[in-house]
């Protein structure tokens, strides 16, 4: 082993020791869990080539000073992950055919993003709680786990049972714990799981209560099974007191068990705590321990990982952007890193007050975060690797656009000018976006270019820009096919649907389903302009601040020239049939859960034909709740209205066939 090699070694040890401490014990990874494997994977590859250094062995939770050591009665062992429905299919594949079998039951359960904990009850009385530690030994946290909510003091079992499961923060919890240590100037936690973590091993079990813990059980550990399959096994910790999430778990098929990923997914970012997949489990105890296991888990269970929600990369800058409602916000320009399943590049920081809160500078290395549909945002920074002489970020005074002084409403600093070119171009590039007007060819970039040029203003200059067809063509890269391209495209939306066209408008609080919901409630634009406040509380999911968002938009001076400048280039928005008496005139409904002779479109659909609405959320102006299998909030909401309710096939039964 040559000096260099010999440096790098000791290195990597030093680096995998340093971030087994910082994740196991201090509960505040510095890298993601691939950037540790890979790490770890070159130290073993180097050992391996050079047998005469002694290879690196322990890897995983130190135990941290303070709290005694339990011994696990079965290792606490890991479990394989698929990361797509084929690899799922190749190990279904492999337990059909070592059990001999055409078709396996399994059973599917949330894969809780916590901590694994192991509870040992002996007559009825929870005696022992420990935490996974390193697999073979954890910590005994048994006053902490009795703070926890979901896990019973007492089982209704005489003789020994050993109960496994995950020990959670809500995300709201959370987010409030994140404030208050920001408040307090103190590090944040990275996410839920670090921080019910970190909560569970303090020393003193008021200050775990005061975290509000949650647990779910996902099974029996050593001992007796307390019954033959699964899902009966998460049944009767059920009855002994153990908290079950809401969405379930699915039994059945491949198949099934497919759908059921495919509904948690879709359900995540609405959890109210954190998930990292799903777990599929054979379902019959017999089959499982035919089917055993190795070293590292069971062969009979397999994690179906979903994508990431946090990574770490580089804050390169922090810039500022000017939204189409004037409001400037910080924006982080990242080292383009994978996160939630896409490349993010840049992510909101939000306003400058956040910024603050979250400690956050150019040149850190940062947390970034994106669950679901919600844009990415940089959660924090890793402190301990900051450039000392980083400077913190100031507010700006002027807008970074047309230099006008800022004001602040609130968090949010605002440039009041309405003729400001970011306005302008946010405004236009949304009129002609997808959900809006949804005009192919006039993108950001051009955009940008004709306001530039003045060839573009207000958003009925869209209407105006045939009349400039010469000097568009004589533009850098346009040409006469593009530009004709893109007028033809302007052309066909000279009468765009109305609810697409109210949505291009940017009214503040009116997002898609909200202008459905107005096209569908007044049918033309007319009949909206007229609309009162009052009239526009009456539409089902519209609530105050939106009505009036919309009176105030429309009784604008400025705004009611726009629309005459509309009318007089000859846009006119489609209107909106509005059926009268129909079957369901004056009704709301709101479905729910999943519908399987008809998808929730064309299931509104049927309702507006026959002059109902249908709308989004469940709330006392709602007539009929039509709830499928997997309803969940709404359906209870629903009950707790005392609404009427109804099945899909009672639904059907009711629909006059004759419209
Ligand atoms: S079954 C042999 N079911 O995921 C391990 N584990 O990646 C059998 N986890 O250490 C575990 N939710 O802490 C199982 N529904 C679930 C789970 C789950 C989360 C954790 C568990 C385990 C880790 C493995």
């Amino acid at each position: 082993m040559d000096q260099s090699e010999r440096d790098r070694l000791e290195w990597l040890r030093h680096e995998v020791a340093r971030h087994n401490r910082l994740y196991h014990e201090n509960d505040a990874p510095e890298i993601s869990d691939s950037e540790f494997d890979a790490l770890f994977r070159e130290l073993k590859a180097l050992e391996a080539a050079h047998p005469e250094v002694a290879p690196t062995t322990a890897v995983g939770g130190a135990v941290k000073r303070g709290l005694p050591e339990h011994r696990h009665r079965a290792p606490m062992l890991s479990l394989d992950n698929a990361f797509s429905p084929e690899e799922l299919s190749t190990w279904d594949e492999r337990n059909r055919r070592s059990l001999g079998v055409d078709e396996v039951q399994y059973s599917a359960e949330l894969k809780y993003d916590g901590m694994s904990l192991s509870l040992i009850y002996e007559g009825g009385q929870l005696v022992t709680a420990a935490t996974r530690g390193d697999g073979a030994t954890g910590e005994l946290v048994t006053e902490n786990a009795k703070t926890v909510a979901g896990i019973p003091h007492t089982i209704p079992l005489a003789g020994s049972l050993e109960v496994r499961g995950e020990v959670l923060m809500s995300k709201a919890t959370f987010t409030r714990l994140n404030a208050a240590r920001a408040e307090s100037g103190q590090q944040l936690f990275v996410n839920p799981r670090n921080a019910a973590a970190g909560a569970m091993r303090q020393l003193d079990p008021r200050l775990v209560a005061e975290r509000h813990l949650e647990f779910f059980a996902y099974g029996q550990g050593d001992g007796e099974p307390i019954a033959p399959t699964q899902t009966e096994s998460l049944a009767r910790l059920a009855e002994f007191g153990f908290a079950r999430p809401e969405i379930g778990t699915c039994v059945g098929s491949l198949e099934t068990v497919l759908a059921f990923v495919e509904r948690v997914q879709g359900e995540r970012a609405n959890l109210p705590f954190g998930i990292d997949g799903v777990v599929v489990k054979v379902n019959s105890r017999e089959q499982q321990a035919r089917l055993g296991g190795t070293a590292r888990g069971p062969r009979w269970a397999m994690a179906y990982k979903f994508p990431a929600e946090q990574a770490f990369t580089l804050l390169r800058e922090i810039g500022l952007q000017v939204g189409r409602t004037g409001v400037v916000t910080p924006v982080a320009e990242l080292e383009p890193v994978f996160v939630g399943g896409v490349m993010v590049s840049r992510a909101t920081l939000h306003n400058f007050d956040d910024l603050k809160l979250r400690n956050v500078r150019a040149g850190d290395k940062v947390i970034v975060q994106r669950a679901g549909d919600v844009i990415p945002e940089v959660v924090g920074a890793v402190l301990s690797e900051r450039d000392p002489a980083a400077p913190e970020p100031q507010p700006p005074t002027n807008c970074p656009e047309c230099g006008t002084e800022l004001t602040q409403t609130g968090v949010f600093l605002r440039c009041p000018n309405a003729g400001c070119p970011a306005q302008t171009t946010g405004a236009l590039i949304h009129f002609a976006s997808r959900g809006a007007l949804d005009i192919e060819g006039l993108g950001e970039k051009l955009v940008v270019r004709l306001v530039n040029e003045e060839l573009l203003g207000d958003l009925a200059s869209v209407f105006e820009l045939a009349t400039h067809r010469e000097r568009l063509q004589n533009m850098d890269g346009l040409g006469a096919l593009s530009v004709g391209k893109v007028l033809d495209n302007i052309e066909a939306r000279r009468t765009p649907p109305l609810p697409k066209f109210l949505y291009g408008l940017g009214i503040r609080q009116v997002g898609e389903r909200t202008s459905l919901d107005l096209a569908r409630a007044f049918g033309t634009l007319d009949g909206l302009t007229l609309a009162t406040e009052q009239e526009l509380l009456a539409v089902p999911d519209i609530g105050p601040i939106t009505a009036r968002e919309i009176a105030q938009w429309f009784s604008s001076d400025d705004n009611k020239v726009l629309l005459a400048r509309f009318q007089s280039l000859g846009v006119s928005p489609l209107a909106e049939a509005k059926p009268e008496g129909g079957q369901f005139t004056g009704m709301t409904f709101v479905f729910t859960g999943s519908l399987e002779r008809m998808t929730r479109d064309e299931a509104e659909a049927m309702v507006i034909a026959r002059g109902g609405k249908a709308a989004g959320s469940v709330s006392a102006k709602t007539s009929v709740v039509v709830a499928g299998p997997g309803a969940g909030s709404k359906l209870a909401k629903a009950e707790q209205l005392g609404l009427r309710i109804q099945t899909e096939e009672e639904f059907l039964a009711s629909i006059d066939e004759s419209v």
